[in-house]
């Protein structure tokens, strides 16, 4: 049985779309909107320029989300004139980004926890000066990065127990290494660690209409990594999985409650629908970052964007100009239709609204 400490040696990634330079205090991002057509590096100077990031999907998906928006918390107290002002321009970031996007918890998630850190280390004299609470908060936000990538290998690992060489994976939108910012991912982290073990396992990526995050993300870091991925309409779902097309489906989460209702990107209900019908285990991988144990289906808020993202494809209008559009950006899945949730601490398996809390809270 291989171990973490060996996936971290062996895993070089390929893509890296969060980059913090610790001498220089500067955080640097990979632009996913222009993705796979230009590789933009976009620096990131305020809270402000993060939210705006993280708005116009510059920077996506829940990890990295979360990832970008705790380097956000150091860069709002670099210029603090006292300890006291550092703590008021924390509390104005965690305002200003956790508004950038709903639907994904590690955001709030991330802006509380370096919120809570620095309150820690005033009370508790750690931090003495502005200078002392930049430090403590550059390792702290460098810690939730280094947490993610364990966490996804530990997940990878467990879900490599659930493939077979020969076998094809399903998936819905982009929940790699783009989408968390280690270059590994949620989703594709047992298949990119079975590839990376020699075994041959391969992927079908749904395009995720309208952001196109499977066509234009998901299909460009596969196969930079050389796994072989074959590109399909989100029409075509149902076909793959009736034709036998595919072994296992596996997606990320933006947000997991605590009787196992999982939001996701938009497209991912209908999948585990289908796969439940069909018979093909429907597995959802996320840290513990992701889950919500506080809130119910009614509480949560599912992002609608730009009617535009739906009237065009990337700038090429293909429906009547002032066509009446709903764009809901994520959906949820029932628990009834996963077969588990895998997760840094453990696979969680139904009944949910026992287990989750059971696992999580460990
Ligand atoms: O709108 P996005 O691109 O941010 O949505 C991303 C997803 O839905 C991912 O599946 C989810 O964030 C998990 S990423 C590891």
């Amino acid at each position: 049985m291989v171990s973490v400490k060996e996936i971290k040696e062996m895993f070089k990634p390929k893509l890296k779309p969060i980059i913090w330079d610790n001498n220089q205090n500067k955080l640097t991002v990979l632009d996913q909107s222009l993705l796979p057509f230009e590789k933009v590096f976009v620096e990131l100077r305020t809270p402000e320029e993060v939210a705006d990031a993280i708005r116009l999907m510059k920077v996506r998906g829940a990890p990295a989300i979360g990832i970008t928006a705790s380097y956000g918390m150091v860069l709002s107290v670099l210029k603090a004139s006292s300890i006291d002002d550092a703590l008021k321009l924390l509390h104005n970031a965690k305002q200003v980004m956790d508004k950038a996007r709903p639907t994904a918890v590690n955001l709030s998630w991330a802006t509380s926890h370096m919120l809570n850190r620095a309150k820690q280390y005033v009370e508790s004299g750690e931090a003495k000066n502005v200078k002392e609470l930049v430090e403590l908060l550059k390792k702290d936000a460098n810690k939730v990065f280094d947490d993610e990538m364990e966490a996804e290998i530990q997940m990878g690992l467990y879900g490599l127990e659930k493939l077979n060489s020969g076998d094809t994976v399903l998936t819905q939108c982009n929940a790699g290494g783009l989408a968390t910012g280690t270059g590994l991912g949620t989703a594709l982290a047992p298949v990119k660690i079975a590839h990376l073990l020699g075994m041959n396992v391969s992927v079908i990526a749904p395009e995720t209409r309208p952001w196109l995050q499977g066509s234009r993300l998901t299909v460009y870091e596969l196969m930079e990594e050389g796994i072989p991925v074959t590109l399909i309409t989100d029409t075509a779902v149902g076909l793959v999985m009736f034709k036998k097309m595919v072994s296992s489906v596996m997606v990320g989460a933006d947000r997991i409650l605590s009787d196992g209702h999982v939001y996701n990107k938009i497209g991912t209900f209908k999948e585990a629908v289908i796969a439940h019908e069909m018979g093909i285990p429907f597995y959802v991988l996320a840290p513990v970052s992701t889950f919500d144990l506080k809130s119910s289906v009614n509480d949560v808020k599912i992002e609608e964007r730009d009617p535009n993202e739906v009237r065009t494809v990337r700038g090429v209008p293909i429906a009547p100009e002032n066509v009446k559009v709903f764009n809901p950006v994520f959906d949820v899945t029932p628990p009834k239709y996963i077969t588990a949730i895998i997760t840094e601490k453990g696979v969680i398996y139904p009944p949910f609204d026992k287990n989750v809390r059971k696992i999580v809270e460990r």
